[in-house]
């Protein structure tokens, strides 16, 4: 039996991470450097802040990759990289870092665009099964993704604005919480009410898409209306109330996907597939699915990785979708 081993490279934002997947679905190692200390202090990642750790990490992630996977250079069968969407100059370090691997070493080049990849992760759990529905939100994209077969991606749905983490990590900041604010205002959520009901923009129209900048702008102006009036309001139920506006339109935008498009599996991914809240709803409304089973990709693998761009890149080696010297980083790659 011959084993396919690929090291996968994943540095579009504020993780350098470094895996090596076997067969695809199998992750050997999965190095994760994270940068998130050094962009709190800004409220945000700050490009450049970013490409200078990327580049202090690389080689160490590289390394460690492949001492834990116990695998050798000569081991390999090819080298996949995110090389978009994402911060140009950081996608830059990891496009280089696996462009000079894969050349010292005659492997295949993959290039692995970074939302496939959340959606690929998936298989890491469970074979995906075709056709397969995606919804993908994280914190710079909201998309609903339609998959009639393995490698064709139709986005049946963005967002016009804001992404949903993106959301999070703006009012999580009026709420004092630290960058990025998902997790903890995912878990205020659950000790507060729904008591303010946000709008629910665009969840009556006909499109799957979304719209989250005017939710952003009610919750903002209602923590400065009651500070003017020297009203304190419970951040519990400020949390709750957004967490809930949010759930709401991409579940039900999700539920008439579904209605639209019948799949076999509906795949939860992206950094905000992590939230809770999201995961229990999402298991309620699939009931009225039973020929859709549910994939959520593990907690663990919801934030950017290589795990994930490995398990997308070994579907592209399958298809010989393999580059050269040439590739470059492309922060607006679409599918
Ligand atoms: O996929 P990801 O790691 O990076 C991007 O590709 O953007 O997603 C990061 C985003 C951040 O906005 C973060 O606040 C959000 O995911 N996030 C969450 C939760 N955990 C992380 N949002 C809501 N609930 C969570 N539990
Ligand atoms: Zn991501």
């Amino acid at each position: 039996v011959t084993r396919n081993l690929i090291l996968s490279f994943e540095t579009s934002c504020d993780e350098t991470s470094v895996a090596v997947i076997e067969n695809g679905d199998k992750i050997l190692s999965n190095i994760v450097a994270t940068q998130i200390k050094s962009h709190q202090r800004f409220g945000g990642v700050v490009p450049e802040v970013a490409s200078r750790h990327h580049i202090e990490q690389i080689t160490g992630c590289i390394n460690d990759a492949l001492r834990k996977a116990d695998v050798d250079y000569a081991d390999l069968d090819a080298v996949a990289v995110t090389y978009g969407p994402g911060l140009v100059g950081a996608l830059l370090i990891g496009v280089t870092a696996a462009k000079a691997v894969a050349w010292a070493h005659h492997l295949p080049l993959i290039p692995v665009n970074h939302l496939a990849g959340h959606i690929y992760g998936a298989r890491l759990v469970a074979p995906i099964e075709f056709p397969a529905m995606a919804l993908v939100v994280s914190g710079g994209h909201t998309e609903l993704v339609y998959m009639p077969k393995e490698n064709q991606f139709e986005i049946i749905g963005e967002t016009r604005d804001d992404a949903a983490g993106e959301a999070y990590d703006k009012i999580g900041r009026v709420l004092g919480i630290n960058y990025p604010a998902g997790k903890q205002v995912d878990s205020m959520a659950h000790k507060g009410t729904d008591t303010f009901h946000f709008p629910r923009a665009m969840d009556n129209d006909e499109t799957f898409d979304f719209s989250f900048s005017g939710l952003k702008s009610a919750f903002i102006n209602t923590v400065h209306h009651a500070d003017q009036i020297h009203e304190t309001l419970d951040k519990n139920d400020l949390a709750a109330s957004f967490q809930q506006a949010v759930i709401d339109v991409l579940a039900d935008k999700t539920v008439r996907a579904l209605k639209t498009y019948p799949v076999k599996q509906l795949i939860l991914a992206g950094g905000v597939a992590a939230n809770r809240g999201l995961r229990d709803r999402l298991e309620s409304e699939i009931n009225a699915f039973p020929n859709t089973k549910l994939a959520l990709v593990p907690l663990s693998l919801c934030g950017d990785n290589a795990a994930m761009i490995g398990a997308a890149g070994e579907m592209l080696y399958r298809y010989q979708t393999f580059t050269d010297a040439t590739l470059n980083a492309d922060p607006g790659l679409e599918f």
